[in-house]
């Protein structure tokens, strides 16, 4: 397990050398895994990933060579999949697009795992890691679409830095954006609105629909807004264009 878990986290969270040290402050790891997650874990990962990511494998941060990985075709990024419900709806609705993942949560992963299995989706690669290293090694313009749907929300005004809406996350968001792509932000939380409208524009996005209560035509609720829903928070939509 110990073994499989290093594998699952294979970020340079482990491996701080070289490149920034950044701290991830979110969780890893939640209830034990299943037999069959475990199996997934260990027989899936490898042939979704998106290719070396992390100071370990890919010392150099050479850049992704996503036209080979996905054969030409778009690629969008979905930050923090959480258990995958969103990336994999995505992949079926639009098989002409390539999606690709970060989560570091190992229990989503493997619940996403399921998920691509009961699909059968094949247009798809994941980081089982921070966002960050993957946005490392992606080459600058190419990503064509972004989904930050219900990042953490760090509640306490001391930890508001920890937010996705930051500077040292937008900028490597807006490095790896193609000029005018569209970026979706989705929270339950009124200050975390806040704050994406002040630092998301800032980072030179232009805010194109939002805050709004209707989610876009092709949402599928998430499992982290079925929550909010649930303890009766109100789930706001925010659509920006990237710098162009
Ligand atoms: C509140 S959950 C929402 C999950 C999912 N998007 C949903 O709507 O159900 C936020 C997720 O973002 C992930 N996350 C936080 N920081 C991240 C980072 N730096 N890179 C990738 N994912 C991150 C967390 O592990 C967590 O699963």
């Amino acid at each position: 397990m110990a073994l499989l878990l290093g594998h699952v986290t294979m970020t340079d969270q482990t491996h701080p050398s070289g490149r920034p040290w950044r701290n991830f402050y979110g969780r890893i790891h939640g209830k034990t895994l299943n037999k069959a997650q475990v199996e997934r874990l260990e027989s899936d990962l490898d042939a979704l990933s998106p290719g070396p990511v992390g100071r370990d494998v890919n010392p150099d941060a050479t850049p992704l060579d996503l036209a080979a990985r996905f054969g030409g075709k778009p690629v969008w990024l979905e930050i923090g999949f959480g258990g995958g419900e969103h990336l994999v709806h995505m992949a079926k609705t639009y098989p002409d697009v390539a999606l690709l993942g970060a989560e570091p949560y190992v229990n989503g992963v493997a619940m996403l795992l399921g998920k691509i299995e009961e699909a059968g989706v094949t247009n798809l690669a994941i980081h089982p890691g921070d966002v960050r290293y993957l946005m490392d090694v992606l080459p600058k313009g190419s990503i064509a679409k972004a989904f930050l749907n219900y990042p953490d929300p760090w509640p306490k005004a001391r930890h508001h830095r920890r937010r996705f809406v930051t500077p040292e996350y937008l900028e490597l968001l807006v490095h790896v954006l193609a000029p005018g792509a569209e970026f979706r932000v989705a929270t339950d939380i009124e200050d975390y609105v806040r704050q994406t409208t002040q630092e998301v524009p800032r980072a030179g996005f232009e805010l194109v629909s939002g805050p709004d209560f209707t989610a876009w035509d092709d949402w599928i609720s998430t499992r982290y807004e079925q929550k909010a829903l649930r303890e009766g928070r109100v789930p706001h939509y925010l659509t920006y264009r990237a710098p162009v």
